[in-house]
């Protein structure tokens, strides 16, 4: 049966990954607090239904760092996505492109920028996490500029990882050296749709743009330890000096959740900045998304674009962001769980759910175009 929903992505993608990979992509850390208030609370934001106004023609385009979009939604950064599916993160740039949103590329992707620049028909952004050896990512950044991608999104809430205990129960983490991989090849021997097409025609497949660094015989483990020992805990906003220097576009700050930070963002001159906690991945315990967008929006709102993500698992939930002051929404989880349940065609369903979910919200709200879309859309 096709999946009608993110959530019936969720359980398809559960069926289809080895354990492991489904749990590195589903979970959060400690409690998972803040993962599931990030779904709850944006779930509780009351839509104000409105009837009796025009919405025969709904207009969901929107124009983000001078692109524009078919809808104000991106597909955010997924470190590994490309274990979910063959070459992953060229079948989600592709699905992006098709349906006319941007794709992020994460820093730590399985495919590497020229790869999914091959593959991609349009530009796509790209996620920056700061590692300490700066070479490497001026190289880096070089490489982003001179394929084209239009915006840098410079990721600052993973000074150091929160610690994910569904990683060490399932085999990812916590189990080193032959243990570990006799787990993993276990359970990927349990999911033999994954492990043929993806395990096995899909190598080389988890290395992307750090695999200079590591060397050919590498695994997931020296990818994940190279993670663990080269992000930099001691970056600054003064770091900011280092990312414009190498990058000519706009520059938009992820993991703002105090007004005050974004207010420093404004005065850093970045161009936007994503309202996130990680996705509830790294401290658990600090608030919900849509609890702290409203105050970020009205102390910044007007001086840079803001954007959020966390959550979202409909086009309602992207409804509620944008009413609460974002003026676009990132994916995450739900387009990783479509990748691994049906690869590209998957992404592309999912955007058509969002886009078709949307335009009811919108039409029941009395809302015929994105900007239009504000606080007052929101039940008292
Ligand atoms: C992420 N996220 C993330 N963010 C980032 O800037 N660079 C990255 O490499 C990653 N990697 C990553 C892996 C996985 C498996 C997840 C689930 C998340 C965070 C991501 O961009 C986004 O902020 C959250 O996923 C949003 O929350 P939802 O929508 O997934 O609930």
């Amino acid at each position: 049966m096709k999946p009608a929903s993110i959530g019936d992505y969720r359980e398809a993608a559960r069926q289809r990954l080895p354990h492991f990979l489904f749990e590195y992509f589903d979970g959060g850390s400690y409690a998972e607090r803040t993962l599931n208030a990030n779904i709850e609370d944006l779930q509780d934001i009351a839509l104000r239904q409105r009837v009796l106004n025009d919405v025969s023609a709904i207009d969901l385009t929107t124009t983000l760092f001078g692109q524009e979009l078919a809808m104000p939604v991106a597909l955010g950064p997924i470190g590994l996505a490309g274990m979910a599916a063959r070459r992953g993160e060229v079948q989600a740039a592709r699905a992006a492109a098709a349906k006319g949103v941007p794709f992020t590329l994460s820093t730590v992707s399985a495919c590497s920028l020229s790869e999914v620049a091959r593959g991609s028909p349009a530009p796509f952004w790209f996620q920056l996490y700061m590692v300490r050896d700066r070479g490497f990512l001026r190289a880096l950044l070089e490489d982003a500029n001179a394929i084209g991608c239009p915006v840098l999104v410079f990721t600052v809430d993973m000074p150091l990882p929160g610690a994910r205990y569904r990683d060490l129960r399932s085999g990812l983490s916590g189990a080193p050296g032959l243990r570990g991989q006799a787990r993993r090849v276990g359970q990927a021997m349990r999911r033999p749709g994954w492990a043929w097409d993806v395990g096995l025609r899909g190598r080389p497949h988890q290395l992307g743009n750090v695999a200079p660094l590591l060397g050919p015989k590498s695994g997931l483990e020296d990818f994940l330890g190279w993670m663990k020992d080269n992000f930099d805990a001691s970056v600054t906003w003064a770091d900011l000096d280092f990312v414009r220097a190498h990058w000519n576009g706009p520059i938009v700050i992820k993991g703002i959740l105090d007004a005050e930070d974004a207010r420093r963002a404004a005065e850093a001159g970045v161009d936007g900045i994503i309202v996130s906690n990680h996705g509830g991945r790294q401290l658990d315990g600090v608030p919900s998304v849509v609890r702290a967008l409203p105050a970020i929006a009205d102390a910044v709102g007007d001086r840079l674009t803001v954007l959020a993500d966390g959550g979202v698992r409909s086009g309602l939930d992207v409804v509620r962001m944008l009413a609460l002051g974002a003026k676009g929404v990132l994916l995450g989880r739900a387009w990783a769980f479509a990748l691994a349940a049906a690869g590209e065609a998957g992404v592309r369903h999912v955007l058509d759910l969002i886009e078709a979910e949307m335009r009811v919200a919108m039409a029941l709200t009395g809302m015929t175009t994105v900007d239009r879309i504000k606080a007052t859309s929101l039940a008292a």
